[in-house]
């Protein structure tokens, strides 16, 4: 089979590795991939956006399947576009990906279908506004409703801070039209969870839980990034707590966006907060995260091609999901100065005995050498019997990967171990 990935990052290597490992694909194509994914795929240079270049290629290369991973194409409609001209794909549909395209969209379908989240009001007017924010509780939580590249979240500590948030989203526009609308939110606390599921519109199989660390800094201080390193399994993530999401978020969702006239099929993200009042939902993905899926494809142990395409075929209730009992780390390397301003093109070794543990989010091939060329440069992960086994072993593999002022968080992990030994 001829697959092809659209995307660029280490989570389209991390899936483009385990798609591998079906016997029955012969060739990847990934869109547009980066230098540092080479030996696993065909790395074409159309960008993950060019919805039409995509589909072009997709037909004129006969691909047999194609998994769209990033947030953008998917709110774009490029699963609909590939699925007009026969390709079957891996993602939901535009009209399914708006429960992350949109905030305002995924806040009211939960208010409607009784999901747990938190309260929150919506705004398009300044105004008003501000004028809530005087009677609002503080801190308070300011999101812009489109896609702002992870950033249009703002966490106010102050009611000044507040106010100057939206301010900046609505008047100075920081994020586009994206902040047209917005959601004002109930500050919660608790521990967060990332759960990845497959679903297929009707079945839903949560993949095993991760913990993400966002912030730049160890002991999560700094600002806030893509995602300096994960862990899975998550230890805040018991059974228990497993079986209530499962009643209350995971099939009430499903049911939700079927019920919408959107069944979402593919990998849906659940961003949650294990509160003192149970478990709420912080945010949706379309899509599988980024830097989890480093660790959680890792440990599944079903064939991941068989997996999608049921997701697809709406099969997924007959298809085999298992994942293994061990524990993952992903610790991310960043050039120093990410999530700011940053140096590319510095020579970047990776000893070839390890490269299958490394999963590469910014390089590229330059005169025939590998150099970086993102701020996130790559994830590289362990698999061990035991949490701290497998942090030990990612630090290992950190160490033995060099490019000049590699920046990593010393700490991934370590919150993780505290709640174990809790
Ligand atoms: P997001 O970009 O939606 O992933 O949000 C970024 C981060 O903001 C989340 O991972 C949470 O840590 C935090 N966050 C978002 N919403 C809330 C909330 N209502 N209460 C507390 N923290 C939040
Ligand atoms: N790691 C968070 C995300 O992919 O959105």
């Amino acid at each position: 089979m001829k697959l092809l990935v659209v995307g660029g990052g280490g989570r389209e290597h991390a899936i483009i590795k385990k798609l591998k490992e079906n016997p029955s694909v012969e060739q990847i194509f990934a869109l547009p991939g980066n230098g540092g994914m080479a030996a696993d795929a065909t790395c074409v240079p159309i960008g993950a956006k060019d919805i039409p270049a995509i589909v072009d290629f997709a037909v004129a290369e006969g691909i047999d399947y194609a998994v769209v991973a990033p947030d953008d194409p998917l709110v774009l409609g490029c699963v609909d576009a590939l699925e007009e001209k026969g390709i079957p794909c891996f993602g939901p549909r535009s009209n399914a990906a708006i429960i992350e395209g949109s905030k305002v969209f995924s806040k009211n379908l939960m208010k409607k279908y009784g999901i747990p989240t938190a309260a929150y009001e919506v705004f398009d007017e300044l105004d008003a506004a501000l004028s809530y924010l005087d009677t609002a509780p503080i801190p308070t939580v300011i999101k812009a409703d489109g896609l702002a590249l992870g950033k249009g979240v703002i966490i106010a500590q102050t009611l000044e801070e507040a106010k100057a948030a939206v301010v900046s989203m609505m008047q100075d526009k920081a994020f586009g039209a994206s902040g047209d609308h917005i959601v004002i939110e109930e500050f919660l606390t608790g521990p967060e969870v990332s759960v990845l599921s497959f679903t297929d519109g009707e079945t839903v199989v949560p993949m095993i839980s991760s913990m993400d660390h966002k912030r730049a800094g160890d002991n999560d201080t700094g600002l806030n990034t893509g995602g300096m390193g994960t862990i899975a399994p998550n230890p805040y993530y018991t059974a228990d707590i497993a079986k209530v999401c499962m009643d209350t978020i995971f099939l009430p969702t499903i049911r939700a966006m079927k019920a919408e006239g959107r069944p979402f099929k593919g990998c849906l993200y659940f961003g949650l907060m294990l509160t003192p009042n149970g478990p709420k939902v912080i945010e949706y993905n379309c899509r599988f995260g980024d830097p989890e899926t480093q660790v959680v494809l890792p440990l599944l142990t079903s064939d991941l091609l068989t997996v999608m395409q049921a997701t697809t075929n709406g099969t997924l209730a007959d298809t085999e999901v298992h994942f293994s009992d061990k524990h993952a780390c992903c610790v991310i390397m960043a050039s120093a100065g990410y999530p700011g301003s940053y140096d590319k093109g510095l020579p970047l070794t990776i000893p070839a005995e390890i490269a299958n543990s490394v999963y590469v989010a910014g390089a590229a091939i330059q005169d025939g050498a590998l150099v970086t060329n993102g701020g996130r440069v790559l994830g590289a992960t362990a698999v061990a019997d035991s949490l701290p086994a497998a942090i030990a072993a990612a630090y290992g593999l950190v160490e033995q990967i060099h490019f000049d002022n590699a920046y990593y968080r010393h700490d991934i992990g370590a919150r993780a171990l505290q709640a174990q030994e809790v």
